[in-house]
């Protein structure tokens, strides 16, 4: 592991460790399955990976401290119940590394708040609040100190988060020339699904939206939210001729189902052989079954619950060793190193 604390500059190509993170916003839904964990399970395999449940970030939205616990850990679970493996990844709560804040204040002295002001993600939320809290704007510099701090090469992230990952570039390249090479810059992995609209086919997927389905729901759950989804709405009788390539229940059965199926589904829709109802039970029972698996492994850490918070223990220890290296250095280069000048003659008295 320490031979990676050589990478600088480019992070170089041999740099295969990946850092990411998710907000806790509760079990992962079909928007943070297609987007970001299907991509990361796969990733693991020949990478190193650190995967975060990012509870610091949440602080900066609106949040509950009496639901954030439960929403930490029900993330945790549907990071492993994909198929996140302890064994394989590093699997984490940021709180638990108290590094990530260290780190993320020191980067404050590299960082220009017009950089800041420019995030539109920021923008976007800051805009009807009549007081913005400090953290809003400051939010990219905690995910800057995320990745930096696991000297990571690569993040997977959505369209959603390129901007902030390429300020994390600019803010590891400022501190690199003014304290010297430490931070590879970070390259965005992307290949995720690309943006998911949600069961209503306007927004993106969300769980605030209510436009999607709990990864861990139950078949008459998906079912239920299954049969709401929009569809073509051009189609409005039964035999009515479908156009697939704007049918946003198309676009999910891509995802989900038997691949065999799909242009027997195409083109029934295109015939208007098939309603609309009918299309949709088949892809309520894709999915369904493409997280049978995953119920099961949740259903199985929830009968065990001293194995997820040893895993999450395991995941902090690994982090933090981790996490404690780099801060030796940023803290040596910074000049946090006032007991290197006791008695060198070189206090500021003399
Ligand atoms: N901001 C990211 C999001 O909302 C979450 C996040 C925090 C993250 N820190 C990160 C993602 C570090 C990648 C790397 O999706």
């Amino acid at each position: 592991m320490s031979e990676k604390s050589e990478q600088t500059g480019d992070g170089g190509a041999a740099n295969r460790r990946i850092f990411s993170g998710m907000q806790p916003s509760g079990e992962a839904h079909l928007g943070n399955y297609l987007g970001a964990l299907r991509q990361w399970v796969k990733l693991q395999d020949d990478h190193e990976c650190f995967f975060c449940v990012v509870d610091q970030h949440a602080i900066t939205g609106d949040f509950s401290p009496d639901e954030l616990p439960a929403r930490i850990l029900d993330l945790a679970v549907s990071f492993l119940a994909v198929g996140l493996d302890p064994e394989e990844s590093t699997i984490f709560v940021q709180s638990d590394v108290p590094e990530h804040t260290e780190l993320a204040w020191l980067l404050n002295a590299v960082t220009p708040v017009g950089n800041l002001e420019r995030m539109t993600q920021y923008k976007d939320k800051s805009a009807n609040m009549e007081s913005i809290p400090a953290g809003l704007l400051n939010y990219p510099i905690l995910q800057a100190a995320d990745i930096l701090l696991y000297r990571a090469g690569a993040v997977p992230v959505g369209e959603d988060q390129l901007q902030h990952l390429e300020l994390t570039r600019e803010i590891a390249r400022k501190w690199n020339s003014r304290f010297g090479d430490l931070f590879p810059e970070p390259q965005a992995i992307r290949g995720g699904a690309g943006r998911i609209l949600g069961l209503d086919g306007k927004a993106k997927m969300s769980k605030s939206l209510g436009n999607t389905v709990g990864i861990l729901a139950e078949p008459p759950e998906i079912w239920d939210r299954v049969r709401t989804a929009v569809t073509d709405p051009q189609r409005v009788r039964r035999d009515d001729p479908g156009r697939p390539e704007v049918c946003n229940v198309f676009t999910l059965h891509k995802h989900f189902t038997d691949p065999e199926l799909i242009p027997d589904i195409e083109s029934q829709c295109r015939g208007g052989t098939r309603g609309g109802v009918d299309c949709k039970r088949i892809l309520a029972d894709s999915i369904d079954e493409h997280f049978q698996e995953a119920r099961e492994r949740a259903a199985d850490l929830h009968a065990r619950p001293g194995r997820i918070q040893e895993i999450l223990e395991a995941g902090a220890q690994r982090a933090r060793a981790e996490a404690r290296e780099t801060m030796n250095q940023v803290r040596e280069r910074m000049g946090m190193t006032w007991r290197a000048a006791v008695g060198s003659g070189r206090s500021a008295a003399t």
